[in-house]
């Protein structure tokens, strides 16, 4: 889905079209390698998309309530940029439920939490600023950051997330260190709560800010999650973006921030110059939806084949083929043996049936995968993963045999 411009920056002559023109950051070629990852194939059982599953949205009850959010006028009007004041105080609410002192004007609306990531990098990146940027990470948070021509600054993410010794180590001036704490995207984890306040430690030593991306937050399997890095916030440090994405519909792209109310300000300001609004129908949509049904995504489903999957791995996976266990969200990780290339497995994985997106894809391990469980349908994860064992299983015994042919 993300499509970035490839490193070259030559303007290229493509008829009709005069690069030449654009902005430096515009020219090349769109990169569309995830693109060609994402592509889905007759026949394959795909862990690749990182998309919700559409059977479960509750499309009678989302109709009914489009239905009737649309009789009235103002659903077809403008709202101030910053939302619809009533959204702005359900959504402060919610914040307050996850330990965030927060009123309404500490909240912006936005269209989706994409929306969010690029107003944080239109206010913060001058050209050539540093952003520290989890590895491997959110690609689309990546991009929002270049698009305003930042250097990235990679902090590696393990099984406990964010890396705290390369996190001191970053760059003094760099202007925020972007993470998904919770349920993290691409690799399942969560950063643990012990380490939660000792992230806002080092910001402060260092004088960066935080953007929290809580996209997956409210996917939880088990219990309820630890608290988000905004609730140990006393500084005014934390930039938390929240969606209705994953815990509602995508479709509807409503988004918000958490910050400062002089930040808020200040967004709403160079949003204006962006959308003036976000889209009414949408807001007056989920504050009806939370009026009447309450934030209550479908975590059994998701848990039921994040199970699923677990088991299947547990099962079928040949020895030093290692994962983790999310509790919650869509993903989970998988590390081949040291020294195997997931990306170059990739084509053998298709042929057998099944395909996932590699580790590099997002700036990770070359011998990880992303494993989504999200929108495969329940009963194709054991099949699946069947075919992904035995693909390893291929690959591991193709390159011993090779090793022997070169005798190494
Ligand atoms: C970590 C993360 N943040 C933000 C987004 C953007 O989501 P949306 O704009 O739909 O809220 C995504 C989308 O998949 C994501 O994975």
């Amino acid at each position: 889905m993300i499509l970035k411009m490839r490193e070259n920056t030559q303007p290229r002559q493509v008829a009709g079209v005069d690069q030449a023109k654009f902005a430096t950051r515009a020219r090349g070629e769109a990169d569309s390698s995830l693109k060609e990852v994402l592509e889905s194939f007759p026949g394959v059982i795909s862990f690749a998309g990182g998309l919700p599953d559409e059977k479960a949205f509750p499309v009678d009850e989302l109709a009914k309530i489009v239905q009737e959010t649309s009789r009235d006028p103002a659903a077809w009007q403008y709202l101030p940029t910053e939302g619809h004041p009533a959204l702005r105080e359900a959504i402060a609410r919610h914040m307050a439920d996850l330990g965030v002192e927060a009123g309404p004007e500490n909240v912006l609306i936005t269209q989706g939490s994409q929306q969010g990531l690029d107003l944080v990098a239109k206010l913060f990146v001058d050209p050539g600023d540093h952003v520290l940027m989890e590895a491997p990470g959110y690609l689309g948070a990546i991009g929002a950051a270049q698009n305003y021509e930042a250097e990235i600054w990679d902090v590696p993410v393990g099984d406990d997330g964010l890396d705290l010794e390369r996190l001191r180590e970053a760059p003094g001036g760099a202007k925020y260190l972007y993470t998904v704490s919770t349920f993290h995207n691409p690799t399942g984890c969560s950063i643990p709560l012990a380490r939660r306040p000792q992230i806002l430690e080092i910001a402060s030593a260092k004088g960066f800010y935080i953007v929290e991306d809580g996209a997956y937050r409210e996917l939880c399997f088990e219990g309820r999650p630890d608290p988000p890095l905004k609730s140990f916030d006393r500084e005014g440090r934390v930039i938390y973006l929240g969606s209705f994405s994953k815990a509602l519909v995508p479709g509807v792209r409503v988004g918000w921030i958490v910050a400062a109310p002089q930040i808020i300000r200040t967004l709403a300001l160079l949003k204006q110059s962006t959308d003036l609004a976000s889209n009414t129908l949408g807001q007056l949509f989920v504050l009806r939806w939370l009026e009447t049904h309450g934030l209550t995504p479908p975590v059994d489903l998701y848990r039921q084949k994040r199970d699923s999957a677990l088991n299947a791995l547990e099962r079928e996976m040949p020895a030093g083929v290692s994962w983790n266990r999310p509790k919650g969200g869509f993903f989970l990780w998988i590390r081949l043996p040291e020294g195997l290339d997931a990306a170059a497995m990739l084509p053998r994985a298709r042929a057998n049936g099944v395909t996932y997106v590699p580790g590099a894809a997002f700036r990770g391990e070359k011998n990880a995968l992303r494993f989504s469980f999200s929108q495969v349908a329940l009963d194709e994860i054991e099949p699946g993963v069947r075919r992904l064992a035995r693909t390893i299983e291929e690959f591991i015994e193709s390159r011993k045999s090779t090793k022997a042919a070169a005798g190494t």
